[in-house]
């Protein structure tokens, strides 16, 4: 990622009007009646007992102890919040926030050791029937995702997402979760973010399995990543909906893409389709597919290289019609906005083959956008997250959207009033603006509840309404200020900018 000081595109900005925050035009906005809140997390970032129970080792157990120091503080996810042994101090917190929902992940090589369908693990899968009933006392609605990045290693070894073998591992394994909790839970999420999955794990090395195969092995990951997902879906759909009457849908990760001047319209649009059109368009599209642009784009790209047929594997007619509408909800994880230009000087800059050289952009941020923690490339641009939120009523027929993460990261404290409250203020505020011209966003969910694994970072980068103390083997955990703003948000259902909190004291209300 590259940074580019304010000035040099002050123009372009006047340009393209900008939606920057129509925000403190109001003290107070309400959100529609209905609407959800929830907090998320994932399996292998809270739980700990990476071994405990049979439990089997996982990718990001592999490359941690094989590898350590690939993580900022040489740290690894055996312990992290110890979650496995304390859900109930966590759904406590949940019922402290008054949460309508938590979204949470299922550990695959907890709940089925040998990466299949013939070992159920009795006290993994008893873990989140114990998680899920314990949310359920209090009518916390778990939304559960089946797949957060911490594949069995065994699977690994065999390819992972590359072996289109995965499409019936994956579809087995979420049967099972289907059988064990599908009368209870109503939401699932097959996957989350496609994206980190396929192009950070397998076609970068900025998560496991780093396997850095360039614009080759993301591209077979999402051929078969859509393929598994909509596997699981149909299984759902035909087996399950009808007696457990649930919601199924796909987590993206979307950041927005936009041009630097009137002149990379076109070059921006491609950057979207790219960087996460690639797993939306086949299942929101009309038509279903890859987006055209990147079927060309990558198909002329490999004739020229000498490949004799394109990177980017292909659907059948069959296959798109497989995929295509296999989602209820828009599930839609968002954090940050880029920048982007594209001229002579791109080429060459980036590694031959990758999806980057095929897409043929530069994407950059400036440097006055604010940053938290050690987070530095996901600074602070609420007009993006209108701008995605307005793109993806209009290219996808206004679908209903679930917003399954968007938070952001600070260094430990608890006081955060001018960084996360700041910034959560001002994207729930631009989130309203897509809602007031007609998007039709039906939840959302701060990432995270508690500082927990930040992947690469370690625990060096905190995104939590808790933090945790990871020096102390008890991992206590502490509402920081954010913590009592969000509360008091799901109190009144409306966003009050100049709400200060009095953070003496969290008690859990009446009714939670
Ligand atoms: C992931 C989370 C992660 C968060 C913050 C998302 O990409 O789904 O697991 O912790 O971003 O980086």
């Amino acid at each position: 990622m590259l940074l580019k000081p304010a000035g040099f595109i002050l123009l372009t900005f006047t340009v393209l009007g900008c939606k920057a925050a129509q925000t403190e035009r109001h003290d107070v906005r309400k959100f529609p009646e209905g609407f959800l809140f929830g907090t998320s997390t994932a399996s292998y970032q809270i739980e700990g007992s990476w071994d405990v129970d049979g439990k089997s080792e996982n990718i990001w157990d592999h490359m941690t102890h094989n590898n350590p120091c690939v993580i900022a503080d040489c740290s690894n996810g055996d312990v992290a919040c110890d979650s496995y042994n304390q859900y109930k101090r966590d759904v406590e917190m949940m019922r402290e926030l008054g949460l309508d929902f938590y979204r949470f992940s299922l550990a695959w090589p907890r709940i089925l050791p040998t990466s299949f369908p013939d070992l159920i693990s009795e006290p993994g899968s008893q873990y989140y029937s114990d998680l899920i009933d314990e949310l359920l006392k209090y009518n916390i609605e778990p939304v559960v995702t089946l797949y957060h990045w911490d594949l069995p290693q065994k699977l690994q070894d065999m390819g992972g997402w590359t072996n289109p073998h995965i499409v019936d591992w994956f579809a087995d394994y979420a049967r099972v979760a289907f059988n064990l909790y599908g009368d209870r839970v109503k939401y699932w999420i097959t996957i989350n973010e496609p994206r980190e999955v396929c192009y950070q794990g397998y076609g970068a090395n900025t998560k496991a399995p780093a396997l850095n195969i360039k614009g080759v092995a993301d591209y077979m990951c999402a051929k078969n990543l859509l393929m598994a997902h909509a596997k699981a879906y149909h299984i759902y759909d035909q087996e399950f909906r009808s007696k457990n009457n649930g919601t199924i849908f796909i987590a993206y990760s979307a950041q927005f893409y936009e041009p630097e001047t009137e002149k990379d319209i076109e070059a921006a649009k491609e950057s979207n389709h790219f960087e996460w059109g690639l797993y939306a368009h086949p299942i929101f599209a009309d038509k279903g597919d890859f987006p055209p642009i990147v079927k060309e784009k990558v198909a002329a790209k490999s004739a020229e290289q000498g490949f004799f047929r394109s990177r980017l594997p292909e659907f059948t007619p069959e296959e798109v019609d497989y995929v295509k509408g296999t989602s209820d909800l828009f599930g839609l994880n968002h954090y940050t906005t880029f920048l982007v230009y594209r001229n002579e000087s791109v080429q060459g800059t980036h590694d031959v083959p990758s999806m980057h050289d095929d897409l043929g952009n530069v994407h950059y941020q400036l440097s006055e956008w604010e940053y938290g923690g050690m987070s530095v490339n996901m600074r602070v641009v609420p007009w993006g997250f209108y701008k995605l939120l307005t793109q993806i009523r209009e290219d996808f027929n206004n679908p209903p959207v679930f917003i399954t993460e968007n938070g952001y990261s600070t260094f430990p404290g608890l006081e955060d009033t001018s960084t996360r409250i700041a910034f959560l203020r001002q994207y729930l505020s631009a989130l309203l603006d897509a809602v007031d011209e007609g998007s039709d966003i039906r939840a959302y969910s701060v990432w995270s509840l508690m500082d927990n694994f930040e992947w690469m970072m370690g625990y060096s980068s905190r995104f939590g309404l808790y933090e945790v103390d990871f020096s102390d083997p008890a991992r206590p955990r502490t509402p920081r200020t954010s913590a009592f703003m969000y509360k008091h948000m799901l109190r009144t259902r409306a966003l009050d900018w100049h709400y200060e909190p009095d953070t003496t004291v969290m008690t859990i209300d009446e009714g939670h």
